[in-house]
């Protein structure tokens, strides 16, 4: 995690990088900081709070400039969230800032000790920092210095370097964690993130690993074991935009907004003839042939859209397919019944865990299919094909869209599988297409019924715990449900297989504990509402969230929320879209600070 960005040109450095970081605060915000070349030195300002707090401090004085920075914002791994611990780090002649884990630092750190550096700082970064300073003399190209450096180091870093000696130039490389460049008529610009550069340009390129990118004001040059080149310039369609608030109090109310709009294209751009068609992403149906089963490989939320993409392709087209928490996926190796084709998910493409997974299984000589929102991540570059959900710029770190673009492309992957394998003729095909085009525009109409939702989160706010509970599929979406909640509200939240709760869990309802069930599923209704039953005979404040049609529902629950559409895929999205709005209403009567939970990060690159 971290975000990094620097910049050196003709205009005024500190502006680009506070905006830069502005942008990348989901990617952690436990302090922030930055380095500008003032006068031929490297001033340095960090601090434990929030980028205002580094704006305070930073103001240059009259007749100041400053053309050439970088800058930082943490999520602590190594170290508390403290102003010693913030970057930039300077040792000697070199200044740096870091995303990633030196694995290796405390060895490194004992060494430089005994050679006599002192440190102030408990980060792996500041050891980086004074490995490469080390080998940076007058007679030492910085080149040189980092190469000798990263002989010692291991682990996983980005890192954006200013030398004392090269006055407006940084040097960048990355190993495992993100980085790219980007350049305009007014300067070279690096970031971690495609979206920081939005508002100056379109520009950008990736540095690849075993790559140094060395940005000077009129250019960028990339130095490898290959030769010196220029970057492979892309120019992204995103727009600064679509990474704004719009109007909306939160990013994650705006992105809850727009996902009847994202599931309709994600759909749109793959479909012909009401029948789904992988050409958009130059996918055809050869990944998908001769497959005998498939795991998915995620984290968080997108392996929960992973349990989900489970159950429908397995459902409609007989292959088998479970899911698997990326982090776990080495540790209790799975049997591959060759052959079996990995999908890995995740809407940054950077976590480090799935990426991981993704390595050992090709390893293992898997086939890989990614399904990533971020272009040109590492998830994306290194699979075999990728679907890109194009979900757009999704700042709000709690995901929402992003999620629901990995359920729709999970439905037409398993509509795809059916249709290919004969599970499913054409017409059943096209009409279960429709059914999921039918589905953004009854989410529309959903979202017309906040107020519903904003009386059940008056209902819950006060509650320290609270329950999800739901059977098949259901408990899948029970399990996003309750993630949801938890990270924006902080209330503990559990999801429960509905069956399940009576061997154990049940002793934990008391009078007034919320326990919600989930019900998109005809088929299990009895059987959820008699447990739903069971926890109402132990006091608990029950509360469903169930399919039109469902008999009598409010003989089972006090509290009923019929959810939109008439189709299972629409049940299961209105599903979603009614939990996310639930977890942000209650989160909002809390006064969370929604867009940016506590300890949490969006981009989460490492393991
Ligand atoms: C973090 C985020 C989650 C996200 C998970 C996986 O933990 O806070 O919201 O689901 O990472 O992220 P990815 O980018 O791989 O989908």
């Amino acid at each position: 995690m971290c975000g990094i960005i620097g910049y050196t040109g003709y205009e005024q450095a500190e502006k680009k990088i506070t905006t830069g970081l502005e942008i990348l605060e989901y990617r952690g915000y436990d302090s922030v900081g930055a380095c500008l070349l003032k006068n031929g030195k490297h001033e340095i300002t960090k601090v434990k709070g929030r980028i205002n707090d580094l704006k305070a401090r930073l103001s240059l004085g009259e007749n100041e400039q400053a053309f050439t920075g970088i800058g930082h914002t943490r999520w602590a791994t190594h170290g508390s969230p403290s102003d010693e611990n913030a970057h930039p780090h300077k040792v000697g002649r070199v200044t740096l800032v870091h995303n990633g884990i030196i694995e290796n630092y405390e060895s490194i750190k004992a060494g430089l000790i005994k050679e006599g550096i002192t440190f102030f700082s408990d980060t792996d970064s500041e050891v980086a920092c004074a490995l490469i300073n080390k080998y940076y003399n007058e007679s030492t190209h910085p080149c040189v210095a980092i190469l000798k450096a990263l002989r010692e180091i291991r682990g996983s870093y980005a890192f954006a370097i200013m030398f004392e000696g090269y006055e407006g130039e940084i040097f960048a490389l990355r190993y495992s964690s993100p980085l790219l460049v980007a350049k305009d008529k007014n300067g070279s610009y690096l970031a971690s993130d495609i979206t920081a550069f939005l508002p100056f340009t379109k520009e950008y390129a990736t540095i690849h690993e075993g790559e140094i990118a060395h940005l000077t004001k009129d250019e960028i040059k990339i130095y490898s074991h290959d030769g010196t080149f220029e970057p492979q310039w892309q120019t992204t369609n995103l727009d600064y935009a679509s990474a704004k608030k719009g109007g909306y109090e939160h990013f994650m109310l705006k992105e809850i907004y727009e996902q009847p709009d994202v599931v309709n294209e994600c759909v749109l751009k793959r479909v012909k003839d009401f029948l789904p068609d992988f050409s958009y992403d130059k996918i055809d149906s050869e990944i998908f042939e001769g497959i005998k089963n498939i795991h998915i490989v995620a984290c968080g939320s997108a392996m929960h859209a992973g349990m989900l993409g489970a159950r429908l392709i397995e459902e409609l087209s007989g292959v088998s397919a479970s899911a698997f928490i990326a982090s776990e996926y080495r540790y209790s190796p799975p049997l591959f019944h060759s052959p079996t084709l990995v999908i890995a998910i995740s809407q940054s493409g950077e976590t480090m865990d799935t990426l991981s997974a993704l390595r050992y299984a090709k390893g293992s000589g898997c086939k890989i299919l990614a399904i990533v929102n971020t272009h040109s991540s590492s998830i994306a570059r290194e699979a075999d094909k990728a679907i890109y959900t194009e979900a757009g710029p999704e700042i709000a770190v709690a995901t929402t869209k992003g999620y629901i673009s990995q359920l729709a492309i999970l439905y037409l992957i398993a509509c795809y599988l059916g249709l290919i394998r004969g599970r499913v003729n054409s017409i059943q095909c096209q009409e279960y297409i429709k059914d999921i085009l039918d589905a953004s525009n009854d989410m529309k109409k959903a979202l017309e019924r906040t107020s519903e939702l904003r009386a059940f989160a008056e209902k819950i706010k006060d509650s320290e715990h609270l329950y999800y509970i739901g059977r098949g599929i259901d408990y899948s979406l029970c399990m996003e449900a309750s993630l949801k909640l938890k990270e924006i509200s902080y209330i503990h939240s559990e999801a429960y297989p509905a069956g399940e709760l009576k061997h154990g869990t049940i002793s934990l309802i008391e009078n007034n504990t919320p326990v919600f069930a989930i019900c998109t599923d005809e088929r299990l209704y009895d059987k959820t509402k008699s447990n739903i039953k069971e926890v109402k005979a132990r006091g608990a404040n029950t509360f469903i969230l169930c399919f039109s049609g469902a008999r009598e529902p409010q003989k089972s629950a006090e509290h009923v929320f019929v959810l939109n559409g008439r189709s299972k895929i629409s049940r299961l999205l209105n599903g979603v879209l009614t939990c996310q709005i639930i977890a942000y209403e209650t989160a909002r009567l809390r006064g969370c600070e929604i867009d940016r939970p506590r300890n949490l990060a969006k981009s989460v690159t490492v393991e």
